[in-house]
């Protein structure tokens, strides 16, 4: 079997390294060095070229490297028929939890604020509070909001989820659909959203969506960046609406220089680094579906274009 490997971002020797190791037989061809491209059995990208996919014509199987499928969706020259899976790699799902634990105690114990407090020399006592009275609402219960969800119900925290579907997750309440939207916002002081690009999720949180949540609610973005209409959560921060965001995804990646929220004294900002797929712990799932395709086997984690996740 001949793979094709594509990403500006990841070390294609590594992840060379790392799928040869459990399937010897592999024939890992790195973009843009690819022989005969009519060798190409499958095809593991990031953020390939739009119209590359349709050079390979025997290509039986597209890999998204990574969890989110929106780019790769994106291309109006996808192969027809050609199945995509995407990855669901435990250390990325762990890391991703990190990355909320990490926000959600930073807004539970007041973190910002004591930063700002500290700018002004200015010692402010703000007591601490039960994690029980907090109520965070994770949207999106998907493999990352589920993770994200059961960690925090472990640190005590009231966790409710929102989601296309109900669910079933020990401790967390489940809002689902357009109905439950409403009522998830009007009882969540910290929104944690992890929700996939969609036709459906653009522009979701805008200035309705954000006045349901309590006054002083704080927000965490690790989905995608068109999730927010910015210029409304900007105006939602100035006027104390919403107390504090956390943004790691943006419309526009790097976020361009002139950009408000690089200046808000109540914004946060990483680079798009929330989470990463590594080849040590995602390899084994690439090589088990390159397994299920020979096999003629059902491919996990296959993506629904239609549902665009
Ligand atoms: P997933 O397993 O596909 O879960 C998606 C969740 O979103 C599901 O619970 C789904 O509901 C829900 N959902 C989708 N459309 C909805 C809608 N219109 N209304 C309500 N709920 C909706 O995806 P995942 O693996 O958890 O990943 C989520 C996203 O995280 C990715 O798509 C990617 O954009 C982002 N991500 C970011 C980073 C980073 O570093 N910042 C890293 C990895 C991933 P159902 O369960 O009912 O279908
Ligand atoms: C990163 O953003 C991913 O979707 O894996």
């Amino acid at each position: 079997m001949a793979l094709m490997f594509f990403s500006e971002y990841d070390d294609p020797r590594e992840w060379k390294e790392h799928l040869v190791a459990l399937m010897p037989d592999l024939d890992v061809r790195i973009w843009p060095d690819l022989g005969r491209l009519e060798d190409i059995d499958c095809a593991l990208v990031w953020k390939h070229k739009p119209g590359d996919l349709k050079r390979y014509p025997n290509l039986k199987m597209i890999v998204n490297l990574g969890a989110g499928v929106d780019y790769i969706l994106t291309d109006p020259d996808l192969p027809r028929g050609v199945p995509i899976v995407r990855l669901v790699d435990p250390y990325l799902t762990k890391q991703m939890s990190d990355y909320i634990v990490l926000t959600v105690l930073a807004y539970h114990r007041r973190f910002p604020e004591f930063a700002r407090a500290q700018r002004e020399r200015r010692w402010q006592y703000i007591h601490p509070v039960d994690p029980a009275r907090t109520r965070v609402g994770v949207m999106g219960l998907g493999v990352l909001g589920g993770d994200a969800a059961r960690r925090l119900r472990e640190l005590d925290f009231q966790v409710a989820g929102w989601s296309r579907t109900p669910k079933a997750i020990d401790g967390v309440a489940s809002f689902h659909g357009a109905d439950g939207l409403m009522p998830f916002l009007d009882r969540t002081d910290i929104l944690v959203c992890l929700l996939p690009r969609t036709r459906d999720t653009d522009d979701l949180l805008d200035a309705r969506t954000l006045r349901a949540l309590p006054q002083g609610a704080r927000v965490v973005n690790a989905g995608r960046g068109h999730l927010i209409v910015d210029g409304d959560l900007i105006a939602a921060l100035d006027d104390g609406q919403i107390a504090h965001a956390t943004l790691d995804v943006f419309r526009t990646e790097p976020l361009p220089a002139d950009h408000p929220y690089w200046r808000h004294e109540r914004v946060t900002i990483t680079p798009h680094c929330a989470s990463v797929t590594l080849p040590r712990t995602a390899a084994p799932q690439i090589i088990d579906n390159l397994r299920r395709l020979r096999d003629g086997r059902k491919l996990l984690n296959r993506v629904d274009p239609a549902a665009g996740y």
